[in-house]
């Protein structure tokens, strides 16, 4: 294991005259927090043939040598060490009560950030490194990496090319069983945010009008298992014409049985099924299916005893064609491509922020309920239980 690096490097910290649009030339990156997703991060740029890692931060400097040791870079103590090297993007992976201070600190020095999911912890956190980020020369994007699942990227373009998705009601299952991993946070910023990034995408990035939300903890201070219902009522667009209401149920727990990560999207013009797991996601289009639904009409009108005709065999669907590449890497491309043009990412500061805001007003009204729940059970001696009422010892 090589020994911390606390020196001034080839950048020596001097901000570049133009930092938005950085071209073609090889770019310096650096990693801040090396844990589970960070030494992926720091995998992918020492790989890819136009970056450079130029070194890692973390707090637990045994954990930062191994990763430059494994990847031949520098290790650093601090955020300051790493942009004082010079660098020209940074993916910040540290615990998201982490993330506005490391965030902040790059794109003060107009150093591009990819920051891992959530954006931050709370709408306060959230803001001011939106603040930093439209005020930085260089671009942010939060990582939320099931937009770049090959089932996700596979939707995206035929919604581009052939299939606008006009989403009446999204039903989302998120569930898988405990890790013990990000246990400080809740479900909602764990594993919901990444649903509600990709229903607030379908939605044009509005926030719900209406949020009525319900969880339960069990293992941890925070909601383990939430089930929160948004709704966007109609609202007239900019030619006038009414944008219909729109409902999303979404369901995440990390108390389950089995791992199972779905959603469905019916729409005015289609049927969407999408499993992020399984890689697989099926359409199911109006157009398609109009001479059969036109014909089954017919015959209904007319009396027929439509009872023997096999409605599975009658629809046309279609499955989506994915690639096997791999999130992360799409994800850390997609960024850098952003930070050579100076192009806004999809993600941006403000995605992110929205994306918060939702799950900080699921979260609140999650637990004003905990408050007027009486404790009914008697445990143990000494055990103490959320709701239950411990026995005197
Ligand atoms: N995109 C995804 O699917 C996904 C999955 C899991 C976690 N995450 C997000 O990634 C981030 C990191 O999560 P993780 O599971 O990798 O955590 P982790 O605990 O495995 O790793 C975090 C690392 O950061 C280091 N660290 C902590 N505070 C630091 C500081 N102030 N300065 C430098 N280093 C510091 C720790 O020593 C640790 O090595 C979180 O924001 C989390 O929400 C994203």
């Amino acid at each position: 294991m090589s020994t911390p690096d606390t020196t001034s490097g080839a950048g020596g910290g001097k901000a570049p005259a133009r930092r938005r649009g950085l071209g073609s030339r090889p770019l310096r990156c650096g990693v801040v927090g090396v844990g589970r997703m960070g030494r992926h991060h720091a995998r992918v740029y020492a790989q890819l043939p136009d970056t450079e890692l130029v070194g890692v931060v973390d707090a637990n400097s045994d954990r930062a040598g191994d990763v430059a040791e494994q990847w031949g870079c520098r290790h650093f103590h601090t955020v300051e060490n790493l942009l004082n090297a010079g660098v020209d993007c940074v993916s910040i992976a540290v615990p998201t009560v982490g993330h506005r201070d490391a965030a902040i600190a790059c794109l003060k020095a107009d150093v591009s950030c990819l920051v891992e999911k959530p954006l931050a912890g709370s709408v306060e956190e959230a803001l001011s490194i939106k603040d930093a980020a439209d005020k930085s020369r260089g671009v942010l994007m939060v990582g939320h990496i099931e937009r770049f699942n090959p089932i996700m990227r596979a939707l995206q373009a035929e919604q581009k090319n052939n299939l606008p998705i006009i989403p009446r009601f999204i039903e989302v299952h998120r569930v898988s069983p405990m890790t013990f991993r990000s246990v400080d946070v809740g479900v909602v910023m764990d594993m919901m945010i990444h649903d509600l990034d990709v229903v607030l995408m379908l939605m044009g990035g509005r926030e719900p009008d209406e949020i009525h939300a319900s969880g339960v903890p069990v293992i941890t201070e925070h909601e383990d298992i939430c089930n929160a219902r948004l709704v966007w009522n109609s609202v007239p667009d900019e030619s006038g014409n009414v944008v219909g209401r729109c409902v999303a149920n979404i369901t995440a727990s990390r108390l389950a049985l089995k791992t199972e990560r779905v959603t469905r999207i019916t729409g005015e013009n289609a049927y969407i099924k999408i499993d992020y797991a399984a890689k697989k996601g099926t359409v199911i289009r109006r157009t398609a299916n109009l001479a059969q639904m036109q014909e089954v009409r017919e015959q209904l009108r007319k009396g027929a005893d439509l009872t023997d005709l096999k409605w599975q065999e009658l629809v046309t669907l279609q499955n989506l064609t994915v690639d096997d590449a791999e999130p992360i890497l799409m994800e850390i491309k997609a960024f850098l491509d952003c930070a050579r043009t100076g192009t806004q990412p999809e993600i941006d500061a403000r995605a992110g922020l929205v994306n918060v805001r939702t799950a900080q007003r699921i979260v609140e009204q999650t637990r004003s309920d905990w408050e007027l729940w009486k404790p009914t059970v008697h445990v143990a001696p000494g055990v103490a239980v959320r709701g239950v009422e411990t026995l005197p010892g």
